[in-house]
Parts: C-alpha cells; structure tokens; sequence
C-alpha cells in the first residue's frame, strides 16, 4: 500500500489498498487522520454490502436525516445528478449533516459513473484554515459556539427523488466553533457556510460578519485540493476537519455513485496548545 500527498495541506492518494485487509485498514485510518482525505483510484465497483462493510470498519453508520435510502440498504445515500435533475449533491462547501448532534465522522463515497468533463470535488482543510488564524482571533473563536440548522436546505430538496417531508422535522444542534479532533489532537474551524446560521451570544450584526469573514477565510486556495474522479474512485474525507464542495459544472452530464457515513462524536473543543502557521497566503490577509 502506498500513499503519496496531493498536497502538503490535504489529501493524499492511497494506491494497491487491500480493504478486506485489517491491518490495511488500519494504515487507511492513520492517513485518513493525517491527509484529512484520501482518495483510491485503483479499487473495483464496491457493491452495496461491501460499501456498507467498509463503513463499518469505521464504526457505526450514520443515518442521513433527508435523503432518500436505497432499497435493501438505509444507510447507502445514492449520489447522482443529470439532465432532468434540479439540485446535485454537495454543490456549495459545507461538511456533512454538520446540522446532526452526532455528525458524521467520515464519508465513504466511490462513483461509478463520471462525466467526460468536470464533476471534480474540492476539500478544504479546516485545521489550515484555524492555524492561519491569528492568535488573538484563534483564543476568541475558541471561546464561542454556533448554531448548525437544515430546515432551509433539507424541505422539499429530494421530493424529485419521491420522498415526501411533510410533517418531518429537520435537525439543527450548537456545536464549538473550534473543534478539536479526537485522533490526532489538532483544532479545526468548524463552521460552514450550509449549515451554520449564527455564532451564538454575538449581536446578529456581530454574527453575520464574523461568520462571512470566517468562510472566505475558510475558502483560500492554500487549503485546497481538487480531485477529479475515475470510474471507480473511492475518497473518504474527514467531516471534522474538512468542507467539500462538489462542482455541477457538468450538466447535463450524468455523475453517480454511492455514498456511506460513519456516525460521529459530539464535537468538542479540547484546550491545548494553538499552532500557528504560516503559508505565506497569496493575498492580503482578509
Ligand atoms: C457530498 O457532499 O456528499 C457529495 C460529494 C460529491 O458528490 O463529490
């Protein structure tokens, strides 16, 4: 098994993984916690059963409170969008179903079925992004919680998709600000654009441009890697510590596969000791 980093940031390419392997798995789950994302391009079509398994690897399963479930397996989230689609999965950065107590810890997602042009996945690191922070805004961001909500983009969003949410109630939770992951001990910005509606105690005037300032902080080009999937492709990324964005620019291009997450802890923030980094960022700080 070998593992190449996409950059120095995030992500890196596993190549010759074993996944019914333990010990491969093993080696998978150190990379996942060090790369925050890791993308496997030589892996045959998983069927259902095996995705299923993979994910449990991991742990428990998490449940998708909107979307549809695939028959025979709840815990598979069909991601597909073409032509006649309306909305396509992913399209804006958020981390997954951030809005849950528990959110998911990792999502497994493998496509089986790519556009010839575009489709490409963007990630994020978080860790980056609170580590470029100044220390002064790292120890006041430290000291503060924010509301996750989905009402507003889980209500009608998969009736194309036949399920009917009337009279279902979506989550929302407060979660820390700053996040400290439980594996390898670093903190990470945990707001998203989606999901986080308010950064509670702040005046709303107060909330909606530190939050605005957080996300186009969040969204420098330093902290990202962009991946552009093969038939097949399998990436795993690391909800606490990461955002994604999946590009529509491929309508009316058909883009499909499958996709399990791995029930998460509660957030928390730990305190510890903050790091700085400098990345030499390409424009003036914000
Ligand atoms: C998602 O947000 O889970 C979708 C990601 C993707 O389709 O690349």
């Amino acid at each position: 098994m070998r593992i190449d980093a996409i950059t120095p940031v995030i992500g890196a390419t596993i190549s010759g993984a074993d996944l019914g392997n333990a010990r491969h798995i093993d080696n998978l789950k150190e990379a996942l916690w060090e790369h925050q994302v890791v993308v496997m391009h030589d892996q045959p079509e998983l069927a259902p059963q095996e995705q299923v398994a993979l994910g449990r690897a991991f742990g428990e399963l998490h449940m998708h409170p909107a979307a549809p479930q695939m028959e025979g397996y709840p815990e598979v989230f069909v991601i597909h969008a073409d032509g006649d689609s309306k909305i396509a999965n992913g399209n804006g950065w958020h981390t997954d179903v951030s809005c849950d107590e528990q959110p998911p810890l990792a999502t497994i997602l493998q496509l089986h079925t790519v556009p010839p042009a575009g489709g490409d996945t963007l990630f994020a690191s978080m860790v980056a992004a609170f580590e470029t922070l100044t220390p002064a805004m790292q120890a006041f961001l430290a000291n503060c919680s924010a509301r996750h909500e989905s009402e507003h983009i889980y209500r009608g969003r998969y009736a194309q998709r036949g399920v009917d949410d009337a009279g279902r109630v979506y989550p929302s939770a407060i979660h820390p600000v700053v996040r400290t992951h439980p594996q390898s001990g670093r903190q990470a910005l945990y707001v998203n654009p989606s999901f986080t509606t308010a950064i509670e105690g702040l005046h709303p005037s107060e909330s909606r441009a530190m939050l605005s300032l957080l996300f186009k902080h969040q969204q420098r080009a330093e902290f990202q890697m962009r991946l552009t999937w093969q038939k097949n492709t399998i990436a795993i990324w690391d909800n606490r510590s990461t955002q994604h964005f999946a590009l529509w620019d491929y309508w009316p291009q058909t883009r499909s596969g499958r996709r399990v997450t791995v029930l998460g802890e509660r957030p928390v923030f730990r305190p510890g000791r903050f790091i700085q980094r400098n990345m030499r960022l390409s424009s003036a700080r914000l």
